[in-house]
């Protein structure tokens, strides 16, 4: 049985309608071709993973510009204005061929997957099956299997802490958080502390918004049964030494989950190469859908975890005397999953393929080190946050303008940044504030967009005097 291939060209476009200003003056009607090789393959790629091919990519270059031409919402206007969208940290754009890629699944390939006997059943299974064949290579995990599929890092994080938590935490046990993670990495571990009596143990930050790897070494016991961090800072763009932390932790014997809800769309991720225990992402901060993340967890720690919910597609037989499970990871996903979101995150995972990573990264790092040059010429403006190594996002404060009205004056010029706790409230609370303006950057974000920003940011600093 072949999947059906809808990643190509040759999938009627899906036409983007009822948007303002779309498309915009003298953006491309011909899209110029993705900067893919020829040749590559079209089915899902599986980097890293035993056995599975890797996905050929174009070593070394990386054009930005290039790749902006995929994405049909980069050409719309905002207030009369060529958008300018530095909210990557709350969702990244999605390139047509992903667009395209959902529209030919609910054309043409629509069916619900696992339990229908006919062709079309069969070929969604196959793509759903190819797409956590891809987030496995993606993350360099050792097999298919290993991968669940959930809604996204939030519900990730909320599936350990109600499976693999009721039976491993109690009274006693704690569960190590950096101040700097996110909401959905304390309070879904605050909920089951309060009901396993295990405690939630901050791990403070050093004045630059690093993790103090002290205060770390210092906290870690043999009480410590989870270390949950994330491998890039949504608020202080801090990457840190998720790899040393976590032998650390494992000398203690504790699990590890890391949250990459930010890092997987910067970087490449091998979760082996980290030893993680866990690793949770979204697609939609990924160039795929919302609705569709995945959380890994190494093949014998998932193996012996429960499932959290219940219902059809979980079991193995079902009987009011007696209910048998289904293998992991199809335990752990009850109900119809979003298999069109799965085939947004195929698509999306071989469009990012298709570039080198390592040179996105290097882009990526040239950029951010230009804007906080650049957005340190403008007066009144504090970046928070000073971690060496972090990704693009530049959270800052400006004087005499509280962050949601700064957020509003660059809407007004078509400059998309997101303004307000973050949902990071203990990590600005660190640096004495309860509210930030942030601009995150993604790959195709250029250094003229970096100063359409600063030059916003400079007229109202001058038109408020
Ligand atoms: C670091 C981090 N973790 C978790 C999340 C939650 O992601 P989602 O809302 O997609 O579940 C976010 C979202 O901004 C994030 O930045």
């Amino acid at each position: 049985m072949t999947i059906p291939d809808l990643t190509t060209r040759q999938v009627p476009s899906v036409p983007v309608t009822g948007l303002p200003s779309m498309p915009q003056q003298g953006a491309p009607t011909e899209q110029p071709p993705a900067p893919a090789p020829a040749g590559v393959p079209e089915q899902p790629a599986a980097p890293g993973q035993a056995g599975l091919p890797r996905r050929p990519s174009v070593p070394g270059a990386y054009s930005a510009e290039a790749a902006r031409q995929d994405f049909p919402i980069l050409h719309r206007t905002v207030n009369g204005r060529p958008l300018v969208w530095l909210d990557n940290g709350a969702t990244t754009q999605k390139p047509r061929q992903v667009i395209e890629a959902l529209g030919a699944y609910y054309s043409a390939a629509n069916s619900n997957i696992h339990r229908g006997a006919h062709t079309m059943a069969r070929e969604a299974t196959e793509m759903y099956e190819a797409g956590r064949a891809a987030v496995a290579g993606f993350l360099g995990a050792p097999a298919p299997d290993s991968i669940v599929f959930v809604r996204g890092t939030t519900e990730a994080v909320n599936l350990v802490a109600q499976s693999w938590g009721r039976d491993n935490l109690g009274p006693g046990d704690d569960i190590l958080v950096p101040v700097l993670e996110h909401h959905s990495n304390i309070v879904p571990w605050q909920m089951i502390a309060k009901e396993t009596r295990a405690r939630v143990v901050p791990v403070p930050l050093t004045p630059e918004g690093e993790i103090d790897q002290f205060a770390y070494a210092d906290l870690l016991s043999s009480r410590t049964q989870l270390v949950a961090l994330s491998h890039a800072s949504n608020v202080l763009g801090t990457v840190p030494p998720v790899k040393e932390m976590t032998a650390l932790a494992h000398r203690y014997g504790a699990k590890v989950l890391v949250d990459g809800a930010q890092a997987v769309a910067h970087f490449p991720v091998d979760v082996q190469d980290l030893d993680a225990d866990f690793y949770a992402f979204s697609g939609h901060k990924l160039f795929a859908p919302t609705g569709i993340g995945a959380l890994y967890a190494k093949p014998e720690v998932l193996a012996d975890m429960r499932p959290w919910q219940g219902g059809g597609n979980m079991i193995d037989s079902v009987d009011f005397g007696l209910t048998t499970f289904a293998p992991v990871p199809h335990r752990m996903e009850a109900g119809t999953g979003n298999i069109g979101g799965v085939v947004g995150l195929l698509a999306a995972l071989d469009w990012l393929g298709s570039f080198d990573r390592d040179a996105i990264t290097a882009y990526e790092e040239g950029l951010m080190a230009y804007a906080q040059q650049a957005m340190a010429t403008v007066p009144g403006l504090e970046l928070v946050g000073a971690a060496p190594h972090r990704i693009a996002v530049l959270t800052f404060t400006l004087a005499g303008h509280d962050p949601a009205s700064v957020a509003e004056w660059l809407d007004r010029d078509g400059i998309a940044i997101r303004a307000g706790h973050h949902c990071a409230q203990p990590a600005l609370a660190h640096y004495g504030l309860e509210t930030a303006a942030r601009a995150s950057l993604a790959l195709y974000n250029t250094s003229e967009e970096v100063d359409q920003l600063v030059a916003s940011l400079r007229q109202l600093q001058l038109a408020s005097g």
